[in-house]
C-alpha cells in the first residue's frame, strides 16, 4: 500500500459490453475512459480499487448477429470477446479482470442469485401470451419481431422500439408483426415465465436514492421519472436457447433475460479475480464489507438497470454492498450524427488504432467527455486538440526545455539556484494542481479535471516563454539554470498527474526526465515537491505527440459510412 493510503476501498465496474462486434469510440467516451481515469488516479491516491469488467455474452444481441452470420453465438462470442480484450488492453484500459458471462462460473453464481430470490418469495411465476412463430419453431424475443408502430406509423419497429419516434413498445401492439427471421406472422401462444418482484422495492429505492443527492442529475431525474410511473414487476426469463438456464424444474428450454445475469457479472467476474490470486475469498472483501464504494460507470441508456433493477435485486438478495454511485454519461455522436453500427457510422477501436496511439484519444474523450450532454466526435477536433493541445502545449513545452538542456547542460538537471518571485509562483501553481485535479475527479469530472491539467501545461509554456532561459544563457548562467531547473520541476509533476488521463505519455515523460516509468510509491499527495535533484542525469528524448497531418485525417474521415 503506499504511503498516503486512504484507506478507501472501491469497487469498480464498467458496463460488460455485448459481444457481438468490436468496440467502437461510443463505447470508450461512455464507460471506459472515465473508469480507468477514475481508477488510476483512485490508486495513486492510495486507495484499494478493484476495477472488474468483462463481455456481456448472452441476450438478443448475440443471437441476432449469429443468426445473421449463420455461426453459433458461442462463435460470436468468442470471436468479440477476443477483440475487445485486445482493444481495451492497448488503450491502455486496465481491468484487474476481464471476465465473460458465458463462463460456467457466472452460470452457477447468476443461478445461484436466482435462487435465492426465489427462495425469499421475490420471484413468481406466470403463464403470459407471447409471439411464437411456427416456422421458425420458437417463441420470439422482442427483438425479433417488426411490424408497423402503432404510434407513429413508420415501418420497421422493433418489438421492444421504435426506432423512428423512440418509444417503447409491447409487441402485441405491433401492426402486422412479422417474424424477423423468416418473415412469418407470428401468433400468441401461451408460455411459462419467472417475475421479479420489482414492485415492492419502490419505497425502498426511494428512500435510498434519497440519500444520494451527491448522485448526478441525469440519474436521478431518470428515476424520479420511473418511480412517478410506479415500478411494476419485470419478467425475468426468456424463451431461446442461448443463456443462463432457469435452475428450477419444469424450466426447460428458459433462460434468464440478459439484464437478470449481466449485472451478476460484476460479481462473478470478482470471483475469478479472486481465483486467479490464488485466494477464492477475497472477492468477498469488497462485496460484502459494508465499508466498500461501489461504483458502476455506465452508459446512460443503461440508467434504469443500474440505478433500479439491479439494486432492488441487491436488496432482495441482501448479502451484498448497494452501489454508492453510477456517473452515467451521456452518448457519443461521431460528425454530428448518431452512432449506427449497421450502417458504419462508427469508428471501430482497432482501426483507430492501427492509425493513432492511444493517448490522444483518452485526451479527447477526457477534454470532451459526454458527461452533462451528448458530444460530438469529430476528425478535424481530434486532430486540432492532438496539434494543438497535446503536441504544441504539452510535447512543445518538454521538447524545447529538454533539448535546450541537452545542448547546453550536458543533459543534466541544471542546479535550482536561488528561486525568483515568478519560479515561486510557479512552483505554487504545481503545488496547488493535485488537489484541484483530485477534487474534480472525486466528483467524476474528468473534463473539468483534464483541464485543470493543461492550463498549468499552459502556465509552464508561459513562464518559459517570459522567462526565456535563452536570453539569460550567456548574461546569467546561474539564472538560466535555475528557470529550466523549475521548468523540468513542472514536467516531473505533470508526467504524475497525466498518469490517469494519459498514462502512456506519462510514462514516456518520466523516462525523458530520467525517473523510473512507473509511480509506485510516488502518491499523488506528494506530487509538486521539489523532487528532482541537481545534477541527475535525464533520460533520451523522443518527441512525446507527434502531430498529425491532414491527409491523415482526411483519409479516416472518408471511411464513415462506407
Ligand atoms: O448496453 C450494454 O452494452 C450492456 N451489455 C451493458 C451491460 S452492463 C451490466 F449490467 F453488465
Ligand atoms: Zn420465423
Amino acid at each position: 500500500m503506499s504511503v498516503d493510503a486512504t484507506g478507501e476501498k472501491i469497487l469498480v465496474t464498467a458496463a460488460l459490453p455485448y459481444a457481438n462486434g468490436p468496440l467502437h469510440l461510443g463505447h470508450l467516451a461512455g464507460a471506459y475512459i472515465p473508469a480507468d481515469v477514475y481508477v488510476r488516479y483512485q490508486r495513486q491516491k492510495g486507495a484499494d480499487v478493484l476495477f472488474i469488467c468483462g463481455s456481456d455474452e448472452h441476450g438478443v444481441p448475440i443471437t441476432i448477429r449469429a443468426d445473421r452470420e449463420g455461426v453459433t453465438p458461442q462463435e460470436i462470442v468468442d470471436r468479440y470477446h477476443a477483440v475487445m480484450a485486445d482493444s481495451f488492453r492497448r488503450m491502455a484500459i486496465h481491468f484487474d479482470n476481464y471476465s465473460r458471462t458465458s463462463l460456467p462460473l457466472h452460470h452457477r453464481i447468476s443461478q445461484e442469485f436466482f435462487l435465492n430470490l426465489h427462495r425469499k418469495g421475490f420471484i413468481r411465476e406466470e403463464m403470459v401470451r407471447q409471439f411464437y412463430c411456427a416456422p421458425c419453431r420458437r417463441f420470439l424475443p422482442d427483438r425479433y419481431i417488426e411490424g408497423e408502430c402503432p404510434l407513429c406509423h413508420e415501418a420497421g419497429a422493433r418489438g421492444d422500439q421504435c426506432e423512428a419516434c423512440g418509444r417503447w413498445l409491447e409487441p402485441e401492439l405491433l401492426i402486422a408483426p412479422k417474424c424477423k427471421v423468416c418473415g412469418a406472422s407470428p401468433e400468441l401462444r401461451s408460455t411459462r415465465h419467472w417475475y421479479f418482484a420489482l414492485s415492492r422495492f419502490q419505497e425502498s429505492l426511494e428512500r435510498w436514492q434519497a440519500s444520494k443527492p451527491e448522485w448526478k442529475s441525469n440519474v436521478r431525474e431518470f428515476c424520479s421519472g420511473w418511480f412517478k410511473e410506479g415500478l411494476t414487476d419485470r419478467p425475468i426469463t426468456r424463451d431461446i436457447d442461448w443463456g443462463v438456464p432457469v435452475p428450477l424444474p419444469g424450466a426447460e428450454g428458459k433462460v434468464l433475460y440478459v439484464w437478470f445475469d449481466a449485472p451478476i457479472g460484476y460479481i462473478s467476474s470478482s470471483v475469478e479475480w479472486a481465483e486467479k490470486q490464488g485466494q477464492p475469498e477475497r472477492w468477498r472483501d469488497y462485496w460484502m464489507d459494508p465499508a466498500t464504494r461501489l461504483v458502476h460507470f455506465i452508459g446512460k441508456d443503461n440508467i434504469v438497470f443500474h440505478a433500479i433493477v439491479w439494486p432492488a435485486a441487491l436488496m432482495a438478495h441482501g448479502d451484498y454492498v448497494l452501489p454508492a454511485q453510477i456517473p452515467a454519461n451521456e452518448f457519443l455522436n461521431i460528425e454530428g450524427r448518431k452512432i449506427s453500427t449497421s450502417r458504419n457510422w462508427a469508428i471501430w477501436v482497432d482501426d483507430y488504432l492501427e492509425v493513432f496511439p492511444p493517448d490522444p484519444l483518452r485526451y479527447y474523450f477526457e477534454v470532451n467527455a459526454p458527461e452533462n450532454k451528448d458530444a460530438d466526435f469529430t476528425w478535424k477536433d481530434f486532430q486540432a486538440r492532438n496539434n494543438g493541445d497535446l503536441a504544441d502545449v504539452l510535447g512543445n513545452l518538454v521538447n524545447r526545455c529538454l533539448s535546450f538542456i541537452e545542448k547546453h547542460f550536458e543533459a543534466r538537471v541544471p542546479p535550482a539556484g536561488t528561486l525568483q518571485p515568478a519560479d515561486r509562483e510557479l512552483l505554487d501553481a504545481v503545488g496547488r494542481a493535485p488537489a484541484a485535479i483530485g477534487a474534480a475527479l472525486d466528483q467524476f469530472q474528468v473534463r473539468r479535471a483534464v483541464t485543470e491539467l493543461m492550463d498549468l501545461a499552459r502556465a509552464g509554456n508561459k513562464y518559459f516563454n517570459d522567462a526565456a532561459p535563452w536570453a539569460e544563457l550567456k548574461k546569467d548562467r546561474e539564472r538560466c539554470a535555475t528557470i529550466l531547473n523549475t521548468t523540468l520541476q513542472l514536467q516531473l509533476a505533470l508526467s504524475a498527474l497525466m498518469e490517469p488521463f494519459m498514462p502512456q505519455s506519462a510514462e514516456k515523460l518520466r523516462l525523458m526526465l530520467g525517473r523510473p516509468a512507473s509511480l509506485v510509491g510516488e502518491p499523488w499527495g506528494g506530487i509538486g515537491g521539489r523532487t528532482l535533484a541537481d545534477g541527475q542525469p535525464l533520460g533520451p528524448r523522443e518527441i512525446l505527440f507527434h502531430k498529425i497531418e491532414d491527409p491523415i485525417i482526411a483519409e479516416q474521415a472518408a471511411k464513415l459510412g462506407t
